[in-house]
């Protein structure tokens, strides 16, 4: 549980494959960020149930999401947290499933603010949750890794964030970025500046 002082980051892994690339990453950047003073913690989407978001207008006048599933979680973590470490690979131009289900349930979120103009966060404090995007791709198409970048950009805005991004082409192989000791040090660095430029 992190203290009222200590930056708190949340890794989010949006990758069906543990121990994959995107895995991988995620790790060394949060091994990055515990390193540079941070609570992290880590939640795999996988795991978790969260259905696509209704667009059945609920929360255009609360601000909250009607479902009730594990997003709750992913929405306690987003309010109380500083920081994030998204981490999903390049599946058909854009982020994978598991990832954009979590992303289209933050409409509650872009409503709290948009709509409603209060701040996301539980205790009403306005803050910036900087975002960093760790991505890999089996190809190189510059549309893939403009396709991707153009989604978590929209779901960046939402949270009043710097936004920064890792994204390794030509990884394919599940594990296979592991060998590239430079990405793992880059996500590692990139984790840690994301504590160190609060
Ligand atoms: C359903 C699916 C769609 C994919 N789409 C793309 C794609 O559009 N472009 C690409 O270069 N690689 C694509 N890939 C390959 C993955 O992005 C690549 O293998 C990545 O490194 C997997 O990361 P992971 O091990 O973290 O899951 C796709 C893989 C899957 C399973």
């Amino acid at each position: 549980m992190a203290d009222k002082k200590q930056p708190y980051i949340v890794g989010v892994l949006g990758s069906p494959r543990v121990g994959g690339n995107v895995d991988i990453l995620l790790d060394a950047a949060l091994q990055g960020a515990a390193e540079a003073g941070a609570a992290v913690t880590k939640l795999a989407l996988n795991d978790l149930s969260i259905r696509p978001c209704q667009d059945c207008g609920g929360c255009s006048q609360t601000g909250r999401c009607v479902i009730r599933d594990d997003m709750d979680q992913v929405y306690e973590a987003i309010e109380r947290m500083d920081g994030m470490v998204l981490a999903s690979p390049v599946y058909f131009g854009g982020v994978t499933a598991q990832t954009k289900a979590m992303i289209d349930r933050c409409q509650a979120l872009w409503a709290r603010k948009y709509l409603l103009g209060h701040p996301i966060s539980a205790d009403g404090q306005n803050k910036h949750r900087d975002v960093l995007l760790v991505s890999t791709l089996a190809g190189d198409a510059v549309e893939d890794i403009e396709g991707i970048r153009t989604e978590v950009r929209y779901f960046v805005e939402i949270l009043d964030s710097e936004y920064t991004e890792l994204i390794f082409p030509r990884i394919a192989r599940s594990g296979e970025v592991g060998e590239h000791w430079e990405a793992v040090g880059q996500a590692r660095e990139a984790g840690a500046q994301l504590v160190r430029s609060r």
